[in-house]
């Protein structure tokens, strides 16, 4: 069992027995929305998490993410989440502002 928290969103926690999935796929799954412009295919990085915890517990960067990484789009404690899976433990993540949606109540 893994456990994604999202801070900003009033440290909500999700469960999820399935490792295999990408971490936004579970945030789907779960009825959050969460942004994805290029429908998941690492084309945009609209779907960028911050992590604040737990970096060591996801998959290894795939080429989309360290292609962005060396154009400097995607910094150091960021991650893709249609890119990225969370293979044990937990994660506290957050949304970044440019990527909130309106519609959404975000807390600090
Ligand atoms: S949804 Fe576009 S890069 Fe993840």
């Amino acid at each position: 069992m893994v456990q994604i928290c999202i801070q900003n969103l009033g440290n909500r926690r999700i469960d999820s027995a399935d490792t295999s999935r990408k971490v936004i796929e579970i945030i789907h799954e779960n009825g959050i929305d969460w942004m994805h412009s290029c429908g998941k295919k690492g084309r945009c990085t609209t779907c960028k998490m911050l992590i604040l915890e737990g970096r060591e517990n996801l998959s290894l960067e795939t080429p989309q993410e360290l292609q962005f990484r060396s154009l400097g789009r995607l910094a150091p404690s960021e991650r893709l989440a249609c890119q990225t899976q969370l293979l044990k433990k937990s994660i506290t993540i957050k949304v970044l502002d440019p990527y909130k949606f309106p519609h959404l109540m975000y807390t600090k």
